[in-house]
């Protein structure tokens, strides 16, 4: 295939695991930038499957564009043609290069997700996860495969959204030794705190964060502190080379902070904001959780809703702290490009 006869644009095929919000607007973004992805890198992406829970499948080949996907998926039931197949078999039926694993966030090991993503990698496939389950989960288990079999698995999506954390480290950190990480990882929570701090109750500011669309499919995520255990655990498994899960990661319920403890925060002129970090000791990684209460002269007062934190400790480059500021779907989404970027450009 060549780009206006000019220069040669190679075919990517993509088989998507959940075509929720992060995948439907991924296809949007690529859409716009066809032409460019293709001038820039050399690069066409086509979708070959689509398996979603209750929305139905796709098989095509030799694949769609992700306009002609959206086409097919527009309309109000937003219902794919095929019924639904199992995500490991899709994977195996697709004849693609890279699965994207955009499922739901599951509690206890995320089993599902990590069945796709190592059927993937054992067929070949790389592998692109929005979704944190199987790094929070089986890192050291997948990453072995991944290397075993020469595969990428790439997952810059699941801490941050697309803001650079583990790219930054392999990038622009060489030969550094990342000590501790953590940070205040999850949105959701800031938002409810500072709702409350205004003296809203609890279950009016998830209401409103609902519609806003920052909420996990299931709130409990978010509010019991799964969300961010899970973060801490990807980050303690792949910056510190922890092999923990995020069972083993103390959490804060936010459900347990009252309107009126959150009111007189704020009259002291503090905020709660909830603190996890992991760090290297005497061999092992130790991992914590904390409620605290914070003034503006923490760096985490300023990072409100929709807003996290991520602090590297580091050997030689000393502290960074990188925040994402109103992160979305759309930064989620552009992870997944740049993902996708990424493994095409390694494979030159
Ligand atoms: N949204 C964000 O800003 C954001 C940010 C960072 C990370 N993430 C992560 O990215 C992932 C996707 O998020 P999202 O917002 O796109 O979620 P979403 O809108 O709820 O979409 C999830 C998709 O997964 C599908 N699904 C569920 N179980 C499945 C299964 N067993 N097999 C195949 N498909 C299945 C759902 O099918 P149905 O359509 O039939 O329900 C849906 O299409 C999640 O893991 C989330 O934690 C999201």
């Amino acid at each position: 295939v060549t780009d206006a006869g000019r220069r040669p644009v190679r075919e990517v095929r993509l088989c998507l695991l959940g075509f929720g919000q992060v995948a439907r607007r991924w296809c949007e973004i690529v859409a716009d930038r066809e032409q460019q992805l293709a001038a820039q890198f050399g690069v066409r992406f086509l979708v070959t499957s689509v398996g979603t829970a209750r929305h139905g499948s796709l098989h095509h080949w030799p694949g769609l564009t992700p306009v002609e996907l959206l086409e097919l998926a527009a309309g109000p039931a937003r219902q794919l043609p095929a019924t639904g197949r199992p995500g490991t078999e899709l994977v195996a039926a697709s004849g693609a290069d890279v699965l994207v694993e955009a499922t739901v966030a599951e509690p206890d090991g995320a089993p599902v997700a990590t069945a796709h993503v190592r059927e993937a990698l054992a067929r070949g496939l790389h592998v692109v996860t929005v979704n944190k389950g199987p790094i929070a989960w089986h890192y050291a288990e997948l990453a072995e495969l991944a290397r075993h079999q020469g595969r990428q698995l790439r997952f810059e999506g699941v801490t941050m959204d697309g803001v650079p954390v583990f790219n930054l480290v392999e990038q622009c950190l060489p030969g550094v030794t990342v000590l501790a990480v953590g940070g205040v990882l999850n949105s959701t929570t800031n938002f409810v705190l500072d709702a409350m701090a205004q003296g809203e109750a609890l279950d009016a500011a998830l209401t409103r964060a609902r519609l806003l669309g920052f909420v996990e499919a299931d709130p409990e995520h978010d509010l019991a502190g799964l969300d961010a255990a899970a973060k801490l655990a990807v980050l303690a498994n792949v910056l510190l080379d922890a092999t923990i899960t995020p069972a083993d990661v103390p959490r804060v319920d936010v459900r347990t902070v009252t309107t009126d403890r959150a009111v007189a925060v704020r009259g002291a002129g503090r905020r709660l904001r909830i603190h996890s970090r992991a760090r290297r000791a005497e061999g092992r990684v130790v991992t914590s959780c904390e409620l605290v209460e914070v003034g503006p002269d923490d760096p985490s007062y300023g990072v409100d809703a929709m807003s996290s934190l991520v602090r590297l400790d580091t050997d030689l480059a000393g502290t960074i702290e990188v925040v994402e500021r109103r992160g979305g779907v759309t930064q989620t989404a552009y992870a997944v490009l740049s993902d996708l970027l990424q493994i095409v450009g390694q494979e030159r």
